[in-house]
């Protein structure tokens, strides 16, 4: 919208905090999205198959977690910076194409529309699962789903729905909205903490700097970002360790430091 001289008012992007994507869109969703797949189906992830499409914040939370769980992970992403740290952390990385008839459950996480397609739905395995924590419900192409199931779709547990493609059945959980939100209780408290923290801070921000602000997207001041780190620590009881005066003046100096 700032690009298109459509912004009409400043925004500050909370998501872009670190306090924010690090923790929330990592641990929060990387956590809450399995709960959710686990409390809709009651699978075991170990041995099984799990293909994760986006290696982004949301993307690598759950491809640790599933890891952790036992899972062989595979991970299908467009950005190649990503797709290799995807590799060197220890995943396979795959097309839509080649992760379809591999994967026992698939999980979307990019943000983008339509990653899993008709093509994919007819090649995957009898039984596949399928559930989205990235975008509203708009990465399966749940059209093409529909359509190739021909009305055979039934409930086979609260939150699942069974597609029956004539040969075999694939299975989607909460409809192909977030998962995290339609089949558990989203995240926990504990994280969604640092993001209010900071949408609360950043609100306090604009009102007392709106007289220089311009309507474009602006990021969260560093100084709340590390005020919300803090405060997040001395909630823990956690004390950070203080450079000594000698540290100090080295990390700052250009003639001792490297
Ligand atoms: N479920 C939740 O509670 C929750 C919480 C936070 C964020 N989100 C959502 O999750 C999504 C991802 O968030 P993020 O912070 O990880 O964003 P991100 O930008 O860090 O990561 C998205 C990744 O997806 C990749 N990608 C984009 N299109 C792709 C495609 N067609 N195939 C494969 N990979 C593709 C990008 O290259 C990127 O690495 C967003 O839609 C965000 O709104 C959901």
């Amino acid at each position: 919208m700032a690009a298109d001289g459509a912004l009409s008012f400043p925004v500050v992007a909370v998501n872009e905090a670190l306090t924010k994507h690090l923790f929330d869109n990592r641990y929060g969703t990387g956590q809450s999205t399995i709960d959710g797949i686990l409390r809709a189906t009651n699978i075991l992830i170990a041995g099984r198959n799990v293909v994760v499409a986006g290696y982004g914040w949301v993307g690598r939370g759950i491809v640790s977690r599933m890891s952790g769980h036992g899972a062989h992970v595979t991970v299908i992403e467009i950005d190649p910076v990503r797709a290799l740290e995807a590799l060197m952390d220890g995943y396979q990385v795959m097309t839509v194409g080649q992760a379809a008839p591999w994967g026992d459950l698939f999980v979307t996480a990019t943000g983008n529309v339509n990653v899993f397609r008709r093509e994919h739905f007819a090649s995957m395995k009898d039984g596949a699962i399928m559930a989205n924590s990235g975008h509203f419900d708009a990465e399966l192409d749940l059209d093409a789903l529909r359509a190739l199931a021909e009305g055979h779709v039934r409930d086979v547990r609260e939150n699942v729905q069974e597609f029956d493609l004539g040969g075999k059945k694939l299975n989607l959980i909460a409809e192909g909205r977030l998962v995290n939100l339609g089949a558990a209780e989203g995240h926990p408290a504990a994280v969604m903490d640092m993001s209010f923290a900071n949408q609360a801070l950043s609100a306090e921000y604009v009102a007392l700097h709106h007289t220089e602000l311009e309507p474009r997207v602006y990021v969260v001041p560093e100084a709340i970002d590390a005020e919300v780190a803090r405060l997040k620590l001395a909630a823990l009881g956690i004390e950070l360790e203080p450079m000594t005066a000698e540290q100090a003046a080295y990390v700052s100096s250009w003639q001792h430091g490297t």
